[in-house]
């Protein structure tokens, strides 16, 4: 009978072994294969800074690659127009497998991400007929975020957004594996749905205020309402894109429109922050190189004629009138100017609360990198004016078509206007903002809409129309 237990007992242990190994086997397995098609990373790197800055992820999430890649074809009808995503900015390529501002990234399986590129870099063309001349740290003209924003969510909120559409169109494209097949099925499709639809509500409190339109995008509210959870106020964020080119000249200056800022590094997480990256998935060597690329890219030469003697006309007047604010070694220039002195539209100033700085301030703790340059100030910096040719629209909200009207009073500026139309008017000094092309290709943009004034800065208004036409000639050489 002991013998016969024994026996018995070593029977059940072996089975018991036996099992225990197969369900860590199973367990392993699992394990691998969740690992290998969800957290895997294979990592693509660009050799030339140039491509880092354009494509390379700075792990902003994003949605996955391929679904990314067939959402203009399946829902062309959500989009602004013909075109697929040159339709809402941005800039493609010849022969590229994304636009300029997209990274691709593999964590498991393909994914779509943004990269600083994708609003600071722009377009322009001297005449309609030309090939597009691209610029690198350029504000730019023409992506609208928050369009391409409400046609990912209307994409996700689509009855047409099943496995069974997406599927096959992805399969034109790649080939896919039955297990790939069964994940995009079971997981991917609809995780990204909900993404999507998420993303819809996440940004549904831009419905009731005005409009960004192309080469604006609401600042720092998503962060605050999204990132953050905040309570929602009523303040509107919407600003211009601004360059980023030559920041090893603006070393010591105040960052962001409002001055928020004092610290390129602390800036460019930000900017990664906005782009989507979470915060404990801060790739701070992509991101060191693309701060070294942007100190160094030169702000580009005007492409146009340049009278050389009424330039150096120019200059004096510049001198007198707005060296302290604007040249490089100016007195005030890189500091905030109070908003009662410079009179320009406050309510970008409105949006930036002290919950917010304090948000930020939080938001590094425990991880390799900090905010710790974060403040409340109470105006707009005053800029630097290198490249200012390409930076048209003027002011921190765009406010102002052309270098020209700048110089104008406010009365006397534009009230309505359009903007996204990469054609440039030499004559005036920015992309032409009226007529029918304009219209057509762009967005129509009222001062009289709250966040849009054109009031304030009123310097140079006052000057002889001679004066005003040597000054403008010198602008063009920064
Ligand atoms: C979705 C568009 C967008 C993306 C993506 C983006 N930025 Fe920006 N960036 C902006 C806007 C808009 C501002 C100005 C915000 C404000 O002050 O309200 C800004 C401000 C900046 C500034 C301050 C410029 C100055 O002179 O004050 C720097 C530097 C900068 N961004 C770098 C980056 C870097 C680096 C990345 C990528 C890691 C990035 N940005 C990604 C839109 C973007
Ligand atoms: C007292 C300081 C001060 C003086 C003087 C001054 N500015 Fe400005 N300037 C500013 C500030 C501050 C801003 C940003 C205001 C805003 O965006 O709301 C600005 C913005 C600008 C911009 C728009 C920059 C952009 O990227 O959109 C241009 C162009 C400009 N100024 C040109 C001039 C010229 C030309 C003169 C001289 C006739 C001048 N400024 C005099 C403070 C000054």
């Amino acid at each position: 009978m002991a013998v016969f237990m024994t026996l018995l007992n070593s029977k059940v242990g072996q089975i018991m072994t036996t099992l225990i190994l197969i369900i860590l086997l199973i367990a392993g397995g699992v394990g691998y294969f969740a690992w290998y098609n969800f957290r895997r990373e294979v990592p693509i790197v660009y050799k030339s800074a140039e491509d880092h800055f354009k494509y390379g992820s700075i792990n902003s999430g994003g949605i996955p690659f391929f679904i990314w890649e067939v959402l203009p074809d399946l829902f062309a009808e959500h989009l602004p127009g013909p075109g697929g995503y040159q339709s809402l900015g941005f800039i493609w390529e010849e022969g590229k497998e994304m636009p300029i501002g997209v990274s691709k990234s593999i964590v498991g399986f393909p994914r779509q991400g943004s990269t600083c590129a994708l609003c600071h870099s722009t377009t322009y063309r001297k005449s309609p007929k030309d090939t597009p001349t691209l610029v690198l740290g350029a504000p730019t003209q023409k992506f609208d975020s928050i369009a391409n924003i409400r046609f990912l969510a209307a994409c996700g909120n689509d009855a047409k957004f099943t496995p069974d559409n997406i599927i096959p169109a992805i399969e034109a494209n790649h080939q896919l594996s039955w297990s790939d097949k069964l994940l995009y099925r079971y997981v991917i499709i609809p995780q990204t749905q909900k993404a999507l639809m998420g993303l819809g509500l996440g940004f549904a409190w831009t419905n009731s205020r005005p409009d960004p339109g192309p080469g604006r995008i609401p600042s720092f509210n998503p962060v605050k309402f999204i990132n953050f959870r905040l309570p929602l106020d009523d303040t509107i964020d919407n600003v211009d894109d601004p360059p980023v080119w030559n920041q090893r000249k603006h070393k010591g200056f105040d960052y962001h429109w409002d001055g928020l800022e004092t610290n390129l590094t602390e800036t460019t997480i930000m900017g990664a922050l906005a782009a989507g990256t979470k915060p404990d998935n801060v790739p701070l060597e992509n991101l060191q190189r693309v701060e070294d690329f942007i100190r160094l890219i030169p702000p580009p030469d005007y492409p146009f004629d340049i009278d050389p003697v009424l330039a150096s006309q120019g200059k004096p007047i510049f001198d007198n009138n707005c060296a302290s604010c604007h040249a490089f070694g100016g007195d005030r220039t890189g500091t905030v100017i109070p908003i009662e002195e410079i009179g320009t539209d406050d309510h970008r100033i409105e949006m930036w609360t002290q919950a917010a700085v304090d948000g930020y301030l939080a938001v590094g703790d425990g991880e390799e990198w900090d905010f710790t340059h974060v403040q409340k100030q109470n105006g707009y910096v005053a800029v630097a004016l290198d490249g200012i040719w390409l930076r048209a629209p003027y002011l921190h909200n765009g406010s102002v078509p052309y270098l020209r009207d700048l110089l104008e009073v406010p009365s006397d500026r534009p009230s309505t206007f359009y903007r996204g139309y990469d054609v440039y008017n030499p004559n005036q000094v920015g992309f032409i903002s009226q007529g029918r092309e304009a219209q057509q290709e762009g967005f129509a943009y009222d001062t009289n809409l709250e966040g849009n004034s054109n009031q304030g800065h009123l310097y140079g208004t006052n000057l002889s129309t001679e004066e005003k036409q040597a000054l403008l000639e010198y602008l063009k050489t920064l």
